[in-house]
């Protein structure tokens, strides 16, 4: 809800309340529901502005940076009207959340350019996010430079904020890490073309009054700032990276940052449910928002490039006998593809490697009772390819210089409209002669020899997005049942634009569930369980050489969206056995395992996750031992987000006999774990992890 008198305005969500006052550009307040009587105008203002710019005596990191046409940098942006829309409005190119709500609308102009800045804060009626964005509209009479305009600027109260990152690399994505900023000035970035393994655009600023939680709603370069000054404020800045950013905005243009957003709650836990709620009914959309997502098997960690038609059959009919519903056939099935040194852009089929091409060997395996799935990675070209041969130009290069090659690619100037178009084509001819109903996109590299003929340099990265944002748009608008899955080299782009086009993401190319507990932690701070693909692989496993049970693998995959990847056909009957009653556990509990609240465990020694149903009668707990501590009587967990006051029978899979305990008790006491974990098994497979998963089922309320 909106409420406005006079300059004083107040944003309230479900759980908080945002105040701010539009003359003087400020906020009042921001954290949990404000119930008293007080008046707004009577809150103290202690000079935490909701957007800074140079030429004024604000030397914190400015969130409006522009080159006028006098060639300085000074604007003086001061209100102009304040308006409350019913419609959200929609970032022109851009994807942005959507819902019912309220948008909240403030306009600023430079006297002297007549520059426009416009702000705009999204409530949605059903959730505790607020989504943020800016314009600027060029009223001057000549051209204007944007150097940099950030999507949201939140000061916030204090010098005294833990800030919390997602970062890793390749296989090693959103890693939390945290450090306490007490002075100076942070940065969380991306400097690569994509949001990134590196660093994920979610970031959170806690203290001992909560948790302020941002994220962006962009693909990108994006950079988020955290800056203490001398005010004792912090000052978080969150949008597109000004890194080589120059974009010019003739007279009557506009320029639209992404949308950003922002989420206060007292706890981690309480900020990643709202961000969850948030993501799945507002940020992912079309068919498969709600629907339960199949159970698949991928061909790649498999077979990499090594099949035919008849491996695949194989390992497609072993997948529909453990009781698959999907298969997925990944990268090298096109052009002459045996490695990843050629054909990207080819997306003709290779004969003899599918048998008769796609379409009869999907139709082969639909014969078998399952979905045809397939992979494709549009934004890329080979050099070795009839594509670069016919149209180098397509590639993304500097001119006189030796492209840098990134597994063996380049990648496709997708700032270009010719080039979008033959995306769209090709893309569009693979998804309608196959069938599928499922589709993978890959994006395997980086941008490096960013250029393209007739774009500005400061201008490529975020023409690039557009014309990537204007790609997937059209594919998935043409094919809105198909479930689209994305991926970038693993997990590397997982980011809220994404998640507008595609409800499904693959989480990271380790498969390995050690590594994968602390990779799927990570990710679901910000995403949920939903949207993270996870898979069970061969054990030992391909990147860490570790091996795991069968059953650990499995569990830690029903914390996202399960398949699996491996050759089913190099598997024992007792071991297809397991997998069989594996999935016939997830597909009974696959509404509470996908659409179910989503709580972190920690103690020590051990992490996992809880997913709870939304009436909390159920429930069901992933505990995992990380190391191995023999007669360890301190090992213990406490369980999350039950009804205190309900009584529930609790078990553990696979293991007979229950007992009945009240969820105040599960949740308060710290439940010893040693007695589960078969002792001389751990002793015998040391390395591995163990895992368990507990069911609840309440029983009666208090
Ligand atoms: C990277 C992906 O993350 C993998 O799952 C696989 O699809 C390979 N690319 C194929 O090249």
């Amino acid at each position: 809800m909106i409420k406005r008198k006079g300059h004083f305005i107040r944003l309230d969500t479900i759980n908080t309340s945002l105040v701010l006052r539009a003359d003087t550009a400020e906020y009042l307040y921001y954290g949990p529901k404000l119930v008293s009587a007080t008046e707004l105008s009577s809150l103290p203002g202690v000079n935490r502005k909701i957007f800074s710019q140079p030429g004024t005596n604000d030397y914190t990191e400015p969130s409006v940076l522009l080159e006028n046409a006098d060639g300085g940098f000074a604007t003086n942006f001061q209100w102009a009207r304040t308006r409350i829309v019913l419609e959200k409005p929609e970032i022109m190119g851009l994807p942005s959340s959507y819902g019912e709500g309220k948008t909240l609308e403030l306009k600023y102009v430079d006297p002297s350019t007549r520059v426009q800045l416009l702000l705009y804060y999204s409530l949605f009626d059903d959730c505790d996010v607020i989504a943020v964005s800016a314009k600027l509209v060029n009223g001057a009479r000549k051209d204007i430079h944007v150097r940099r305009l950030m999507s949201l600027q939140l000061d916030l109260y204090g010098a005294d904020y833990e800030l919390v990152t997602f970062e890793g690399a390749w296989a090693r994505e959103r890693q939390k890490r945290a450090r306490v900023l007490t002075s100076g000035i942070f940065y969380n970035d991306s400097k690569c073309g994509a949001s990134s393994h590196a660093r994920n655009p979610f970031v959170m600023a806690e203290n001992a009054s909560g948790v302020y939680a941002f994220n962006l709603v962009y693909s990108g370069n994006h950079k988020e700032i955290c800056e203490c000054d001398g005010a004792n404020r912090t000052r978080v800045l969150v949008g597109i990276n000004d890194f080589m950013f120059d974009w010019k905005l003739a007279p009557g243009e506009e320029f639209a940052a992404p949308e950003a957003v922002m989420c206060y709650a007292p706890s981690e836990d309480q900020v990643s449910l709202r961000m969850h709620a948030f993501v799945s009914e507002h940020i992912v959309r079309g068919k498969w928002k709600k629907r339960e997502r199949p159970v698949l098997v991928n061909n790649w960690e498999g077979t990499y490039f090594d099949f035919d038609e008849e491996k695949l059959l194989a390992i497609a009919s072993k997948a529909k006998a453990v009781g698959a519903e999907l298969f997925v056939l990944d990268d090298g099935w096109f052009g002459k593809r045996q490695d990843d040194t050629c054909s990207l852009g080819d997306w003709y089929d290779n004969i003899a490697k599918t048998g008769g091409g796609l379409a009869s060997l999907a139709e082969k395996i639909r014969a078998l009772g399952l979905s045809f799935g397939i992979w494709v990675e549009p934004e890329m070209i080979s050099e070795d390819s009839d594509l670069y041969r016919s149209h180098p130009n397509y590639a993304m290069k500097v001119p006189g210089r030796q492209p840098t090659r990134l597994r063996n690619q380049l990648m496709l100037n997708m700032a270009d409209e010719k080039v979008q178009n033959y995306v769209v084509r090709a893309i569009c001819d693979v998804i309608a002669r196959s069938g599928a109903e499922y589709v993978k996109w890959d994006f395997n590299r980086t941008m490096t020899d960013c250029f393209g003929k007739g774009i500005a340099v400061g201008e490529y990265f975020h023409r690039y997005m557009l014309g990537y944002y204007r790609v997937v748009s059209k594919i998935t608008k043409r094919f809105p049942f198909v479930l689209f899955e994305g991926c970038a080299g693993g997990g590397g782009r997982l980011d809220l634009g994404n998640l507008c086009y595609f409800p499904q993401y693959w989480t990271s190319d380790d498969t390995d569930a050690r590594e994968r507990i602390a990779i799927q932690d990570g990710t679901s701070y910000a995403y949920p369980q939903t949207v993270m693909g996870a898979h069970v692989s061969a054990s030992p496993n391909h990147q860490t050489g570790d091996t795991t049970p069968l059953n650990s693998r499995f569990h830690v995959a029903c914390g996202g969206v399960l398949g699996y990847e491996l050759d089913l056909t190099k598997l024992s009957q007792a071991e297809l056995h397991s997998i069989a009653e594996q999935v016939a556990f997830y597909k009974e509990n696959r509404k509470l395992l996908q659409f179910g609240d989503y709580y972190r465990l920690y103690d020590r020694n051990v992490n996992g996750f809880m997913i709870v149903s939304k009436d909390r009668n159920s429930a069901i707990a992933m505990v995992a031992l990380l190391e191995h501590h023999p007669a360890d009587p301190t090992m213990s967990v406490r369980f999350k987000g039950l009804n205190p006051g309900a009584v529930y029978e609790v078990c553990v899979r696979g293991q007979d006999g229950s007992v009945s305990l009240g969820g105040d008790v599960l949740a308060n006491t710290p439940i010893p774990l040693e007695g589960l974990f078969d002792y001389a098994q751990r002793q015998a497979n040391s390395g591995c992890i163990f895992t368990r998963l507990f069911l609840f089922k309440k029983q009666k309320n208090a």
